[in-house]
């Protein structure tokens, strides 16, 4: 049997980018002789295989058959007569389709050495349209190395355009949509991986809502980029150089849902559309079943964005109400992320991206001024259950008037 490491780790080395995860391809091997040198099988009837040792995941090389819709509608053959060639040309991308032997000799029958130079994103073989979910795949890779100046073939992205039109990525399960957009996401460009989806009409399938807030104008006042599309990417773009968190990502794409819903004769202003917004935050939610800290976080964010913008004017019974909304007695964490989205909101406006946000060290203190509120004192003068909440209240508020006036 001969042994290639394959697809990313080969790619990675090649762009001189670290490399995490190894993937071997195992040519002239049986499942058998696997099963005798040690290897552990990793499902019951697909011929790939963990490391005994080091736990890297070792494939049979096989060629594959689309056999149904979607992911998983698969047949492959594996066997020993099954050539390096044949299992390398069922891959995504050329640049995934290079293997390598132990003395670093590169096979690349599908020229990825030449795209790599070319900075070009670009499928092997018609055989890529057997899987939907490489539309995302690609989508992500582009999010990734668009920094090093990689963009998708106009060919590859052709045949995005058909698997998002012919109704295959429907067939896509959240759980697998939802890993490649999380990971998207964390790249260190995910604006471009929305960009993508879009140019091949996926982000229509995937996330209407989203699609829908292209063409939407915003006031130039307040919005010199004027629309609500290239807004949310450049909301998305500041979140990643601020280097947020997922949850915080995740809410900056979805918090402007609602003024997509806002009709034409009302544009360029948008009327409430923090709570029109939260019906289609918790379709996207529940569509691809985001965590729920992202589902949570990305459902306040998308009702009280604004009142974080107005914070210095809000009144301390509003300011109080937002802080109860918010828990930031028991969820001090997820108050930081909400001021984070806001400012990330406010950042990803065109000739913004620099002005100061005291927003968000007014609010931090706001937080910090209704959690120093003791207890104790309330607890000694007798009081309890319902009225003792009142009464915590009304310390909170005459606290916040204080900080109010102070700042
Ligand atoms: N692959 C593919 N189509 C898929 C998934 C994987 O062709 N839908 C192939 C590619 O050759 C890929 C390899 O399997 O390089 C390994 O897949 P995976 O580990 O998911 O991706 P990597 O390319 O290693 O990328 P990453 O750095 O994102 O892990």
């Amino acid at each position: 049997m001969q042994i290639y490491k394959v697809g990313g780790a080969v790619r990675d080395r090649l762009l001189g980018r670290p490399v995490t995860d190894i993937d071997w391809v195992v040519v002239g091997a049986t499942t058998e002789e696997m099963l005798a040198k040690g290897f552990r099988p990793v499902g019951a009837d697909f011929p790939v295989f963990l490391h005994p040792k080091s736990g890297e995941e070792y494939a049979l090389a096989r060629t594959e058959r689309k056999s149904g819709r979607g992911y998983g509608g698969f047949t492959f053959h594996a066997s020993p007569e099954v050539t390096l060639e044949e299992d390398l040309i069922r891959r995504d991308l050329t640049i995934n389709a290079m293997a390598e032997d132990d003395q670093q000799n590169l096979t690349d029958p599908y020229h990825g050495q030449r795209d790599l130079e070319a900075r070009l994103l670009r499928h092997v073989s018609p055989a890529f349209a057997e899987d939907p979910l490489r539309v995302l795949r690609v989508a992500r890779f582009a999010a990734r190395y668009a920094g090093l100046g990689f963009t998708v073939a106009p060919e590859t992205l052709a045949l995005m355009r058909q698997l998002s039109e012919s109704g295959e990525l429907e067939a896509l399960t959240a759980e697998r949509s939802w890993k490649e957009i999380a990971r998207a996401l964390m790249e260190d460009q995910p604006q471009v991986f929305i960009q993508v989806l879009r140019e091949c009409g996926a982000l229509k399938v995937l996330m209407p809502e989203v699609d829908a807030l292209f063409g939407v104008p915003q006031p130039e006042a307040h919005h010199p980029e004027i629309d609500t599309g290239v807004h949310t990417l450049s909301v998305l773009e500041q979140a990643a150089q601020h280097k947020q968190p997922l949850t915080v990502r995740w809410a900056c794409l979805l918090h402007d849902l609602g003024k997509g819903l806002t009709p034409e004769e009302e544009w360029p202003r948008h009327i409430a559309h923090e709570q029109k917004g939260l019906k289609l935050i918790k379709a996207v939610n529940e569509r691809f079943k985001a965590p729920k800290d992202c589902q949570e976080l990305a459902l306040l964010v998308g009702e009280y964005h604004t009142h974080g913008h107005r914070a210095l004017e809000l009144k301390p019974s509003t300011l109080l109400e937002l802080l109860q909304s918010f828990d930031v007695y028991r969820r001090p964490q997820r108050f930081e992320e909400f001021i984070a989205a806001c400012e990330m909101d406010a950042r990803g406006r065109k000739g913004l991206e620099q002005r100061s946000y005291p927003q968000a060290d007014y609010l931090r203190g706001a937080a910090t001024t209704a959690r120093s509120v003791a207890v104790q004192p309330l607890l000694e003068k007798g009081f309890k259950g319902p009225e003792l909440g009142e009464a915590i209240k009304r310390e909170r508020l005459k606290a916040l008037k204080a900080y109010k006036e102070k700042a």
